[in-house]
């Protein structure tokens, strides 16, 4: 069980980039977070991460507080952030050192399989496409058998295609592992439709605005589809126009400040 209460960061130098975030996932429950550039997402992640330290409240996995990064939480980028250098069955075993050889072995073949890559185990990173890639970067988050992974927009870099074909493969996984999923993402179809709930954030600071729970099971076209779409869009609405940085505030009108429906 993940659990943050009440989690803040403000960066040195001032910047209040989250405050407040208070959330409980269930296990093998997949959040999708969406909201405005820079309103505290990737923060959020580090955070959960244990890569970064809130400066208020904490995060909490199984009862225990994650102050470092922690073995059963992994997160994975925007971009696949692969060592050019490692092949790539090196890159997904990468953190595994302190295990046998054997068990190594056994668990680079586990994840690449996930990730339907088991013959590109010899390749370097520069003959991957993209989307191989990011599968890669998968596969090397899957690799400790976590129980809660992060994802940060961790498709936007891919074509239509691929990222279609990548959201579906997201979704096998999870049937396969049920990890918990925090997804940050900025496209509000790829939330409806891999999502559980969805919680839309809004800026300065970040903190929740919204939560609109997806009902199940997921579909990617039709007309619950679209209105729980909409719902998300128009939350995402609130969000953008709910509050601007003081530099902007002159030219907006001070109502637009109160456009927001929880705390
Ligand atoms: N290391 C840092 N030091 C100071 N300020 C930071 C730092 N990292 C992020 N910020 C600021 O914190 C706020 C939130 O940043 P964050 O990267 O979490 O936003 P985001 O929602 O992930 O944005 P995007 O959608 O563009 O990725 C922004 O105002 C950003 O400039
Ligand atoms: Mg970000």
């Amino acid at each position: 069980m993940l659990a943050l209460t009440g989690l803040g960061k403000t960066y040195t130098g001032g910047v209040q980039a989250l405050s407040g975030f208070t959330l409980d996932a269930r296990p093998g429950e997949i959040v999708a977070v969406i909201g405005g550039s820079g309103c505290g997402k990737s923060t959020l992640l580090r955070l959960i991460s244990g890569l970064d330290t809130p400066t208020a409240g904490n995060v909490n996995i199984n009862g225990e507080t994650v102050k470092q990064p922690h073995p059963l939480i992994n997160l994975i980028f925007q971009e696949p952030r692969l060592l050019p250098w490692l092949s790539v069955r090196d890159n997904v075993g990468f953190g595994l050192a302190h295990l046998s050889r054997a068990e190594q072995a056994s668990r680079i073949h586990e994840a690449l399989c996930r990730v339907n890559l088991e013959a590109y185990g010899d390749r370097l990173p520069k003959a991957l496409s993209g989307g191989q890639a990011q599968r890669v970067a998968i596969a090397r988050a899957l690799v400790t058998r976590p129980e809660v992974l992060l994802l940060d927009e961790p498709f936007s870099a891919l074509d239509a295609l691929t990222r279609e074909t990548l959201q579906q493969h997201l979704l096998d996984i999870w049937s396969e592992t049920r990890a918990t999923m925090i997804l940050v993402t900025h496209d509000i179809d790829e939330a409806v439709s891999l999502a559980h709930r969805v919680i839309v954030m809004k800026p300065w600071p970040g903190r929740i605005l919204d939560e609109i729970v997806i009902a199940q099971p997921h579909q990617r076209a039709g007309s619950d589809f679209d209105r729980v779409g909409a719902q998300v869009r128009s939350a995402l609405d609130r969000s953008l126009s709910a509050s601007a940085p003081a530099a902007h505030s002159k030219t907006r009108p001070q109502h637009s400040l109160v456009l927001e429906t929880s705390p």
